[in-house]
């Protein structure tokens, strides 16, 4: 499946990632700026923030209880806010378009 990661300044990077992988691994293991990821997915430091384009939010389902006490501590958190590494490839996610935050603290 393939995702669009669109940076604060617009710029798209268009990635084919392998079914399983998270959204935050796709971008960290192919260069794709914005994305911090400092606890390395597991869910404890919100530096992973994406905004999900909205015809993808169904699809991506909603935050765990976990994840939504996270995204309090992001800075510029908005209803579509997920945490990357908590979004999960799968053949139904192919397309998903994620835009990323200005910054992630
Ligand atoms: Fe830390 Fe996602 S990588 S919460």
């Amino acid at each position: 499946p393939t995702v669009t990661y669109i940076e604060h300044d617009g710029t798209e990077h268009r990635i084919e990632l392998e079914e399983g992988l998270s959204v935050m691994r796709g971008a960290v293991d192919n260069g794709v700026p914005g994305i911090d990821a400092d606890c390395g997915g597991e869910c404890a430091c919100a530096t992973c923030h994406v905004f999900v384009e909205e015809p993808w939010l169904a699809k991506t389902g909603t935050p765990s209880e976990q994840e939504a006490s996270m995204l309090s501590f992001a800075a510029t958190a908005q209803p579509n806010s997920r945490l990357s590494c908590q979004i999960t490839m799968t053949p139904e996610l192919d397309g998903l378009v994620v835009r990323l935050p200005e910054a992630q603290h």
